[in-house]
């Protein structure tokens, strides 16, 4: 996903676009760009690879102006090579671009056609070579790029800088985030809070179709059709601080050690001291809709993918309702049988991935009733649902999902006993008085799992050399599973696997030798004594084993090789505690080999194209 960064203002801009491109490191890029205004010209540098390659180029050459507009590149058209990287100029006008053009290629021959010479592969230049082609047929570049972008099919974040008019910059925004920063006598522009935050707080997040002009003076927001509007200005909670890594090596430990305190957050004003009923005022679902829905459709990808699989035993336990778990990316190729009794949940972190986005308007356009699971305020899943439950896990940095995921599974079990109250299923004081009770453990037992982390530091380096780990679990246990082995490949590069464990012995357990490291989840619930057989299946054919279970279980000592013990949860709610040493165990074992851990290869924080 790419990164923009715009600023007109009274500072010399260099520093502010690059340090903004460095907060949007996290959304993943191979190659960097940037152009700026120096009062006489439009000067644009560009690089590839890292952004380090583009400070040095930009600090061998400087560029000293006050305004400007930058990007970091994630290739979805053309080589991640210099040409292709952003801004994109054509005659005084620069543009940089998140999103898809999808009707690119027949805008390029067209404009080919009249006479444009392109000099990259992108579908971005497009939108410059229109831009450029028709600036002098309007009153201004917002109305040259509003002309423009009639002409475009697709997704786009856009930001525009005409050389010959450079005390503004023109910003809009379809199907992917666009965020305006209001500063004193500087406006900003970003694809994401972080870029900006260091320098205001107050912000208007561009609605799809809007696009905006920004002035030192002030900004003016203007709808689809054109017409003036007024966005709301939202005030940022964050202290540009929490999106340092606040000296951990890394975003992603920092994040793993964030999670108590994050789920706090996630809870709080949302249980009823005294009567312990919850309440999460942002589900508009109308209480005879709770009583008559007859399914639930949980849709999301990798680790949010994860957290509705976990959610559904809770969800099914306590509200009685039937629970289906989709894939994002494969719900709109089948038939599915929606009706207006389903309630169809998306999952998101970003509250940008395409696939998701795609399968809930389908969802929604089938007669389902659709909320959210997000992370990010005012995102475009968070919008085009009817309802939405917003984690408070702050900005995610590290591209492996960790604190997202846990705040997840706390929003999604609230949900479950919300939706449980609603059905008259939790009328019992004391039935609730327990469940909430062991609910408020939670992020203490987190906080005591977490601190496993120098035994498991320890034990990390002995898989630095595994080319494939197995991950076994049941019930609940079985997405923790999944869960542990997308963690280890996405940040150490080793293959993995979740397994239910019941299903070794339909083929996996061929796989299992001396060579192979084993991590089975065990925490001493209903399957205990299943999951201990699979252990015994496991050590009798010689096979690595490291098993997760909890305090005052006994029997993994007889089988194992490690053993690491995590508070005992409740049976509905402990998956939070046992995911905890799987994301400490692919932190450490990524850490040992030296990955790109925050940033892992081929891998974008959130995936807004298909
Ligand atoms: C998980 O560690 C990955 N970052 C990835 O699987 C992620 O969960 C997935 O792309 C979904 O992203 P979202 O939650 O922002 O929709």
């Amino acid at each position: 996903m790419c990164g923009i960064v715009g600023y007109v203002g009274h500072q010399p801009c260099g520093s502010i676009l690059i340090e903004g491109l460095r907060r949007l490191e996290y959304r993943g890029y191979d190659s960097a760009g940037l152009a700026i205004y120096n009062g006489e010209e439009l000067v644009r540098v560009r690089s590839e690879g890292k952004l380090a390659n583009l400070e040095r180029a930009f600090m061998a050459a400087p560029v000293v102006g006050t305004v400007g507009i930058a990007h970091t590149r994630w290739a979805t058209h053309g080589r991640p090579v210099e040409k292709n990287a952003h801004p994109h100029r054509v005659g005084d006008i620069v543009v940089v671009h998140n999103g898809i053009i999808e009707n690119y290629a027949e805008l390029r021959a067209e404009l080919i056609a009249g006479g444009a010479v392109f000099e990259s592969e992108t579908d971005t230049e497009v939108a410059a070579q229109l831009i450029a082609k028709h600036r002098g047929s309007f009153g201004s570049l917002h109305e040259t790029v509003r002309f423009a972008i009639s002409l475009i099919r697709g997704s786009y974040a856009l930001v525009v800088l005409d050389g010959g008019n450079p005390d503004e910059i023109v910003a809009a925004r379809q199907a992917s985030p666009l965020v305006l920063g209001l500063g004193e006598g500087e406006q900003f522009a970003a694809s994401d809070v972080p870029a900006i935050m260091a320098h205001t707080r107050n912000v208007i997040f561009l609605m799809d179709g809007d696009s905006a002009i920004l002035r030192r003076e002030g900004i003016s927001v203007f709808d689809e059709s054109g017409a003036a509007v007024e966005r709301p200005v939202k005030r940022i909670a964050w202290d540009p601080i929490s999106a340092e890594k606040q000296g951990y090596k890394h975003f992603m430990l920092k994040e793993i050690h964030e999670q108590p305190a994050r789920i706090v957050d996630t809870l709080r004003g949302r249980i009823a001291a005294g009567t312990n009923m919850v309440e999460i005022p942002e589900l508009n679902l109308e209480p005879a809709f709770l009583r008559d829905i007859d399914r639930i459709i949980i849709i999301a990808c990798g680790t949010s993918y994860h957290s509705g699989m976990v959610a559904r035993y809770t969800i099914e336990s306590l509200a009685r309702v039937p629970v289906e778990l989709e894939l994002a990316s494969e719900f709109r190729y089948r038939d599915p049988v929606v009706t207006e009794r389903t309630l169809a949940i998306a999952i998101s972190q970003s509250g940008e991935t395409a696939d998701t986005l795609a399968a809930i308007r389908e969802a929604k356009r089938l007669g389902a009733k659709t909320a959210a699971v997000c992370n990010v305020m005012e995102s475009t899943i968070a919008r085009e649902c009817g309802s939405v439950i917003y984690t408070q896990a702050g900005p995610e940095i590290g591209v492996a999902s960790t604190k997202a995921f846990t705040t997840q599974l706390t929003a999604l079990y609230l949900f479950a006993l919300w939706l449980a109250q609603h059905r008259g299923l939790l009328d019992d004081a004391e039935r609730r008085a327990e469940l909430v009770g062991a609910f408020r453990q939670i992020p203490g037992m987190v906080e005591q799992a977490i601190a496993l982390e120098p035994q498991i530091r320890a034990m990390a380096k002995e898989l630095v050399h595994a080319t494939s780990c197995l991950f076994l679990g049941r019930g609940a246990q079985f997405p923790i599973a999944l869960e542990g082995a997308l963690k280890l490949k996405e940040i150490s590069y080793i293959h993995a696997e979740g397994y239910a464990a019941g299903e070794m012995k339909h083929g996996p357990i061929a796989l299992i030798d001396e060579t192979l490291p084993v991590v089975v989840i065990a925490p001493e619930n209903g399957h205990f004594e299943k999951v201990m057989s699979n252990v015994e299946e496991v050590k009798a054919r010689g096979g690595r084993l490291i098993v997760v279970t909890t305090a005052g279980a006994h029997g993994p000592e007889r089988f194992a090789d490690h053993v690491f013990v995590v508070p005992k949860a409740h049976p509905l709610f402990e998956s939070i505690v046992t995911v905890i040493p799987l994301q400490l165990l692919s932190y450490c074992v990524a850490d040992a080999k030296g990955t790109d851990v925050d940033q892992p290869r081929n891998l974008a924080k959130s995936v807004t194209v298909e």
